[in-house]
This record gives C-alpha cells, sequence and structure tokens, in this order.
C-alpha cells in the first residue's frame, strides 16, 4: 500500500467524532549530530514524508495496533502496557504511558499506523511515530499539552521505554517544524530560530546507502558516556555546566585537559560542530549556499575521524559526491553507522549526481544506492479532508 491508497481509505472513516487521522513528518538534520545530548545546538528540518495515524476510540479495554508497513496486529490489554515489549510497539506504548503520567485516562484504542519514510534511513521514523501519537492523543482528548512538551514526553518514551539514550532533536524538530524551514535548536534552553531554506538553483538529495549497522544503539549510549567522563575531566578544572556551552574554532585549551586522545577527539567533534551550527545556520540564513557546502564536508570528517559514528559505506558515498560536479557539499546525517547522507546539489546537475552515485557506490562497495530528493515541507497535524 503506498500514501494515497492509504489516504484514500482512511479518510473516508475519518468522522471527528470517534475516527480520526494525523500526520508527523520525519527529519532531515542539516548540521549538528551528535550535539543534542550535550546541550548543544543542531540544524534540522521536517521533511514531506512521515508517519501517518489512524485513531479509532474502542469500547475495548485495549490498544489494538496495526503496523501496515509490516502487516502486523498486535492488541495490548489496558493493564498491561506498563512492560515493554521489544519491538515497534515499544514507541507507541511509551508515549501511552507518559501521556497517563500527564493526566489522559487510558482508554480503548485502535491505532493504525503507516510510513513513507524508508525505514532505517537515519530519517527518524522512530521519533516520527512517536510525536504522531502524543499530538494525536492531545489533540483528541484535548489535554492541553504544550509542543515542546509533547517532544519531551516522546524523547523520555524512548529513553525509559524503548532504552535508546536518544537526545531531544528528532522529536522537537517534528513537533515544531514548519514547511520550508529548519529550526536551529538550542537543545539546553529548548528554544529554536527559524530559519528559511532558499537554496537558490540548488536542492538538498538524500542517498540511503542502504545499510544499518547493527551496532548503532549500543555504540550510540557508548558516546553518552564517553562525553560524560569528558564532562566530569573537565569539570575537574573548571565548573563547566553542559559540554554544549563550549564554543570556539580555537580550542587547544581544551585539548591540554582532556589527556586520553579517543575521549580529546570525542570531545573536538563536540566543539567544532556546536560551533558549525551556528555558522551554518547564519549562511543558510543569507543563502550563501557554497559555504554551507564546505561546512557539511567538515562535519561529516568530524563525524567519521574524532566521533567515529560513519561507516565504509557513508564515507564511499561522501567522497563520491565530493568529486562530482555540482555537488556543493555532502555529509551523513542523524546517528549515522548507516542510513543517508545528505547532499547539497545543483538543480541542473542532480540527474548526472544520481547516476554517479549509482554506478560508483556500486562498483565500491557491491550495494545497491538509492538517491531521493527531500522535499522539506513537513509539518505535525490533523488531517481533517
Ligand atoms: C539520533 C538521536 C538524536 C541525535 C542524532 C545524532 O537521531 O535520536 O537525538 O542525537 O541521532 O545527532
Amino acid at each position: 500500500m503506498g500514501t494515497e491508497q492509504f489516504l484514500a481509505k482512511y479518510k473516508k472513516q475519518t468522522n471527528g467524532s470517534d475516527r480520526f487521522l494525523f500526520f508527523a513528518p520525519g527529519r532531515v538534520n542539516l548540521m549538528g549530530d551528535h550535539t543534542d545530548y550535550t546541550g548543544g545546538y543542531v540544524l534540522p528540518a521536517a521533511i514531506s514524508k512521515g508517519t501517518y495515524l489512524f485513531v479509532r476510540l474502542l469500547p475495548e479495554n485495549e490498544i489494538r495496533l496495526t503496523s501496515v508497513n509490516l502487516g502486523e496486529q498486535i492488541i495490548i490489554p489496558l493493564d498491561e502496557l506498563s512492560k515493554p515489549k521489544g519491538n515497534w510497539t515499544d514507541y507507541t506504548v511509551g508515549v501511552l504511558n507518559e501521556l497517563g503520567k500527564k493526566g489522559w485516562k487510558k482508554q480503548g484504542l485502535e491505532l493504525v499506523y503507516f510510513g513513507d519514510i524508508p525505514m532505517n534511513a537515519g530519517l527518524s521514523s522512530s521519533a516520527s511515530m512517536e510525536v504522531v501519537t502524543a499530538f494525536a492523543i492531545n489533540t483528541i482528548f484535548k489535554l492541553s499539552i504544550s509542543s515542546k512538551e509533547l517532544a519531551l514526553l516522546s524523547q523520555k518514551a524512548e529513553n525509559d521505554f524503548v532504552g535508546v539514550n536518544c537526545g531531544i532533536m528528532d522529536q522537537y524538530v517534528i513537533a515544531f517544524a514548519k514547511p520550508h524551514q529548519a529550526l536551529m535548536i538550542d537543545c539546553h534552553a529548548l528554544s529554536h530560530r527559524e530559519i528559511p531554506v532558499q537554496l537558490k538553483g540548488y536542492q538538498f538529495v538524500a542517498v540511503n546507502s542502504n545499510v544499518k549497522h547493527a551496532l548503532v544503539n549500543s555504540v550510540y549510549n557508548q558516546r553518552v558516556t564517553e562525553l560524560q567522563q569528558v564532562k566530569e575531566i573537565i569539570n575537574g578544572f573548571f565548573e563547566v555546566p553542559y559540554l554544549g556551552s563550549l564554543l570556539g574554532e580555537d580550542n587547544d585549551w581544551l585539548d591540554k585537559l582532556v589527556e586520553d586522545p579517543l575521549l580529546k577527539s570525542r570531545l573536538r567533534h563536540v566543539v567544532n560542530e556546536n560551533t558549525r551550527v551556528q555558522l551554518a545556520a547564519d549562511l543558510l540564513e543569507q543563502q550563501k549556499v557554497v559555504p554551507f557546502g564546505k561546512l557539511m564536508y567538515d562535519s561529516h570528517d568530524s563525524l567519521a575521524f574524532d566521533f567515529e559514528v560513519s561507516c565504509k559505506e557513508l564515507d564511499t558515498l561522501v567522497k563520491i559526491a565530493s568529486q562530482t560536479e555540482g555537488v556543493a557539499g555532502a555529509r551523513m546525517t542523524g546517528a549515522g553507522f548507516g542510513g543517508c547522507t545528505l547532499n547539497l546539489v545543483k538543480t541542473e546537475a542532480v540527474a548526472d549526481f544520481q547516476k554517479k552515485i549509482m554506478q560508483n557506490y556500486q562498483k565500491e562497495t557491491g550495494l545497491e544506492a538509492s538517491v531521493f530528493l527531500l522535499s522539506l515541507k513537513g509539518e505535525t497535524r490533523e488531517i481533517t479532508n
């Protein structure tokens, strides 16, 4: 089933009193990866692809969950919602539990999910599922929970119920995004600046490496721990409330505080990446596409060498992009270890770019890449025909 068929089927069934339809987008991060959980800066935007959710109120005391994509239905009685199952339903049930703590009186629901974000592409299909659930229940039951609280409770569900210590970027941008705007989010203050995305003859193009290495969650949690260690070391010299507050190009002095070469490079990534986000936001605002692209390459190198969350497939894609006419910049985007690269490509060069990427990626890795244009126009909303 495709998006059109899903909408055609479920729009008909939506009546506004006990059946509803919602959408929440996925996201692509333009700059600033692995900085959100340090309280630093990020620059993501919502995309037009995302998760659709059909909700029907049920008299039975159960949650009936369907994933159209997986062709699976799982029924969970209301009094068995407190334990994770270790599958896709955890994203939803974690959110329902958090909503319960905010005053939602649990009741029977049918929840039918359909997503058109490619799976494992690093475009936040899971955060999109969390936020669409939180937004839907908040709207239907008139809970008056703010967008910020919806983002935070979705993140908490992922941290505590799913068990990934993710930062706030994905849920925040999905809850707040408006079409054709990136958000520069201050992940400590939990505030943002809207940055219009106008690329003057360029396009953002995603290339899916079509690999997702199994270690992503464990390495993610390991990086979170490493940065906590770095913070403790620095706090031995002076009080730093959160690592994301450390900015600046010239950070030799920070290098001197942290002796361990591995921890030193982790810190270097965070400080440089945070600094890049601020520059990148200004450049995007001023429509300075080429220097923005240069920062993308710098960011990729930092994620690959200092933070070590890239992989040979993503590095290969970035290398091919950098050798292709009309490409201003390329970087991995999101958590890493597979998923997509983000590329900034001249509109007239997109077709050649696609050809070259497909051919050379195949030649170098034996794998097939998928290339698609990103339309940055996602917004979380109720669909009311
Ligand atoms: C995942 C997490 C985010 C963020 C990125 C890396 O998408 O969910 O919180 O840390 O990785 O930037």
